[in-house]
């Protein structure tokens, strides 16, 4: 009787998620998903009341389990990004269950079994995959790395027109699974496949998160602390504005155990500096080059900040992060943009925005970008 209820539950969560596990994903430890016990199952075709298995020799059922609401991330793009996160959001134990969507089928499917088989040396949360989006049912977050890559002489806004359609199916079957998650929006041009994402989806802007420039800051606070033989956790320093080759070094903020760089070199981060400490942001640029140039794409820094920023959301920790926002009314900026700037992030989303006192060479710098992505953001048909 208990082996039918746990049959019955199990179905009513599966038609309650819209998911049929059975013909649509792989999973990892079903019985985690639904908080079956493995006995209790779907799979366990044969009950051991009636048949003589290994199975029923070995395992005494002790009692009914109901299931229960639990953590869910989703990664959309089962790439090298999509997997450096998945990792990443893994090995830092976040969530009990992971979704990976992707629309090439063996891929994925193979990514997830070889993420599953290393279930013994870390504690692996339930791993299930599918090209369709009712995998992702009910995630608290999604994590978007899909989209087309540019091709050779492609201009931006094309690349960005083919992304709005990839988008468009995209971003429809996450909200209608998941209409509550926060979305974490990774793919290139981030910052305005965010807004396309934002336009999208109809989420509140708190909901809405590009990743922006938490990979741009993680780089130059490695790179400060290589030059000075510090560890990256204790050089403080922003980047901000577009992810990419026009972000903003705030040097006014770069500061060592609250000493300002800039009170012992008032020409850092200019062309006057005799140390050119410039060079360190124009290495953050390069940087994502140099590594696509030597390894074809860049994973496992991107993988590891979109964990930082999950983390923040999952954990409810308030913590403050460089990403890409919704910035229009600061800085004098009046279009609806996306840039990054010092974020607190909860279990909401971003509930705040740090008003940094920018120079008046940064703060034009950030408004060329407004107006650079502006121009290419109203080109866009949806
Ligand atoms: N924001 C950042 O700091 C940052 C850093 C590195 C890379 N990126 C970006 O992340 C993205 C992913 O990079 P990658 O190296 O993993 O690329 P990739 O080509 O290895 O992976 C992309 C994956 O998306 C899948 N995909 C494409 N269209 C899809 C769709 N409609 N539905 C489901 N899946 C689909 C592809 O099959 C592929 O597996 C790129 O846009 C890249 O520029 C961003």
């Amino acid at each position: 009787m208990a082996w039918a209820a746990g049959i019955l539950r199990a179905s009513k969560r599966v038609s309650a998620a819209g998911v049929d596990l059975r013909d649509l994903s792989i999973a990892l430890r079903p019985s985690r998903v639904l908080r079956v016990p493995l006995s209790r199952a779907w799979w366990s075709v044969t009950p051991t009341s009636t048949m003589s298995t290994l199975k029923g020799e070995l395992i005494q059922h002790f009692s009914s389990e109901e299931p229960i609401l639990h953590t869910k991330v989703s990664i959309i793009g089962t790439g090298s990004v999509g997997m450096a996160c998945a990792f990443s959001i893994i090995a830092k134990g976040l969530t009990d269950e992971l979704a990976l969507v992707d629309s090439n089928e063996e891929k994925m499917k193979g990514e997830t079994m070889d993420l599953q088989h290393g279930s013994v040396f870390m504690k692996m949360p339930n791993i299930v995959c599918s090209k369709d989006f009712h995998v992702t049912a009910n995630s608290e977050v999604v994590v978007i790395t899909a989209g087309a890559r540019q091709a050779k002489d492609e201009t931006r806004l094309n690349l960005v027109q083919r992304n709005v359609a990839i988008f468009k199916v995209m971003i429809a079957s996450i909200v209608k699974h998941s209409p509550h998650c926060k979305l974490i929006v990774v793919s290139n041009p981030v910052d305005i496949l965010t807004y396309v994402t934002w336009k999208l989806s109809g989420f509140p802007k708190n909901r809405i998160i590009g990743s922006g420039c938490n990979l741009d800051t993680a780089r130059f606070r490695y790179m400060l602390g290589e030059r000075l033989g510090i560890h990256s956790e204790s050089c403080h320093g922003w980047v901000l504005g577009e992810h990419g080759d026009s972000s903003v070094p705030v040097w006014s903020g770069v500061n060592i155990a609250g000493v300002p760089l800039k009170e012992l070199n008032s020409a850092i981060g200019t062309s006057k500096d005799p140390e050119q400490w410039g060079n360190v942001h124009k290495e953050v640029i390069a940087s994502a080059y140099k590594i696509i140039k030597m390894k074809g794409y860049t994973s496992w820094a991107i993988g590891l900040s979109v964990a930082d920023i999950a983390e923040s959301i999952l954990k409810n920790l308030r913590k403050i992060h460089p990403v890409s926002t919704k910035i229009k009314g600061l800085y004098g900026i009046k279009e609806e943009v996306f840039l990054s700037v010092p974020c607190i992030l909860g279990e909401n989303g971003i509930s705040d925005i740090i008003k940094v006192r920018l120079s008046p060479t940064e703060e034009a710098q950030m408004v060329k970008s407004a107006e650079t992505l502006w121009e290419i953001q109203k080109g866009i048909k949806f």
